[in-house]
């Protein structure tokens, strides 16, 4: 291991013209337009698995699009580590937002990144911290330095919802036996303050339509005299939370895992500045639910927004119209024990209740996915931790994040083994957002820090047995 640092010294350039080879194509999973597109980053992953000393690379197929497995199997008494990653990226838009184009990557210095940052749609969330995986893949089969058998399994319906992962998984148990699985798609606190994630939310996401009269109307002859259904759904929205900041959903919160005030005394011991949170985000307040840190707000609570709203006239100018269907798309983030399935029932039979006579409504639900939490007591987390610890010169913070990978249930239960989260983005990165940027000080350092995780898993696992 001790060549490590200078391997990435020598290859950092390659590492990061690579990079943005993979970046450049624009495999947006939620837009059918890119179809063509999310298929050819299957394949160049694949490639890139190959070239890194991967001797078995599949493209398996899915009803959606596939997913590319790769294996090194040495040796059947050696521990198995199976890599998750997604090569799909979300939407670019709002595209006007975009200092520089979303698939044209470019490296600049910025804000926390004095070494550079990776600018491109994908560049954290997760083809950049994906790739990691990838060369820290390639250091080891170029030195003679992989010391267990290693799987990978990257898909291409993370942003969507990963509704084929799921099917895969269930039907090939064997072929992704594992004992640990290593995924590097979440973040951590600071540069200085490593942090492993032992939690993320879950998800509920539904569409609502609230239906007036049947047709647009004219303002002026109708207004007042018969329900607008933009008006009726904003109040209907407002009135999902109280004024306390406590969703009104009834049985919301009945299987919400309260933390303990010990849990809660552990968790504000993480380094945390409410004025930077602030400045960061050119607030001049945060906002949420009553009786809760921000830091517990946005992980260990319970959520409700609204990710989307329109009906009516939007256009240049005024126009004077009464809309027949207004709509918006809303998300619950949800925590332990709450289930989505019974979750988005509660919601549709709330929603429903609560419609003003005069008005139809109809929710559609998308998708949705279980929260998680891990504990700490184990080798999968010791292994990180001394990989960190190698690396950064600190022991890392766990941390629980309010993000989601809904997939990360469903791979303990079907495949009985612990998940790793081990990210390297920064909240600033910016994913989902204009200007999604990854840290080259970030990129390199997952490199160095993966394989000590392989080497640290593969002694405590072999001690166990
Ligand atoms: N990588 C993110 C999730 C994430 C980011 C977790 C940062 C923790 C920290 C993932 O790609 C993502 O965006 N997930 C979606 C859910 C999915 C079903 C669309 C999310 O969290 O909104
Ligand atoms: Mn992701
Ligand atoms: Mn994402």
């Amino acid at each position: 291991m001790k060549d490590i640092k200078k391997y990435i010294d020598t290859h950092q350039k390659r590492f990061l013209d690579e990079l943005i080879e993979l970046l450049k194509i624009p495999s947006i999973s939620a837009d059918k337009a890119y179809k063509e597109d999310v298929f050819n980053t299957a394949d160049a992953v694949a490639e890139r698995l190959k070239e890194a000393g991967c001797a078995k690379v599949e493209i398996c197929e899915t009803p959606g699009y596939p997913i590319v497995y790769g294996e090194i199997l040495k040796d059947k008494n050696l521990p198995t580590i199976l890599v998750y990653g997604h090569y799909d990226v979300q939407p670019p838009d709002p595209l006007d937002l975009w200092e520089s184009a979303p698939f044209e990557p470019v490296i600049k210095k910025t804000e926390g990144h004095p070494d550079g940052a990776i600018f491109a749609r994908g560049a954290c969330d997760d083809k950049g911290q994906m790739y990691m995986h990838v060369k820290a893949l390639e250091y080891m089969t170029q030195n003679d330095d992989l010391p267990c058998n290693v799987k990978f399994m990257i898909e291409g319906e993370e942003e969507v919802g990963s509704e084929n992962l799921g099917w895969f998984v269930s039907r090939n148990q064997e072929k992704l036996a594992n004992d640990v699985i290593l995924i590097s798609d979440t973040g951590m606190i600071a540069k200085d303050v490593p942090s492993i994630t032992t939690g993320l939310r879950g998800l509920s996401y539904v569409e609502v339509e609230v239906t007036g009269p049947n047709r647009d109307l004219h303002s002026g002859l109708y207004g007042g005299a018969v329900a607008n259904p933009i008006n009726v759904l904003t109040k209907m929205i407002a009135s999902l939370h109280d004024e306390n900041n406590h969703i009104t959903i009834p049985g919301f919160y009945d299987q919400v895992d309260e933390l303990t005030a010990d849990e809660r005394e552990k968790m504000a011991e993480a380094p945390f500045s409410l004025e930077n949170y602030q400045k960061a985000l050119d607030i001049d307040a945060v906002y949420g639910e009553a009786g809760y840190t921000t830091n517990e707000r946005n992980s260990i609570r319970p959520t409700l927004d609204v990710n989307g709203i329109w009906g009516g006239y939007t256009g240049e100018g005024a126009k004077t119209v009464i809309a027949s269907k207004a709509f918006a798309k809303i998300s619950m983030r949800l925590v332990p024990h709450q289930d989505w399935k019974e979750i988005t029932e509660l919601f549709k039979t709330h929603f429903e209740s609560i419609a003003p006579k005069g008005v139809r409504v109809k929710v559609k639900p998308h998708h949705g996915g279980e929260p998680y939490v891990t504990p700490i007591d184990n080798i999968g987390y010791q292994a990180a931790e001394a990989a960190y610890e190698k690396t950064f010169g600190k022991t890392p913070i766990p941390q629980r994040s309010g993000g989601s990978i809904p997939i990360v249930a469903l791979f303990e239960r079907e495949l009985n083994s612990k998940t790793i989260l081990m990210g390297f983005g920064l909240d600033s990165d910016a994913i989902h957002s204009p200007n999604e940027h990854f840290g080259v000080w970030n990129f390199l350092k997952g490199i160095e820090t993966i394989p000590h995780f392989y080497h640290e898993f593969t002694k405590l696992k072999s001690a166990e047995n």
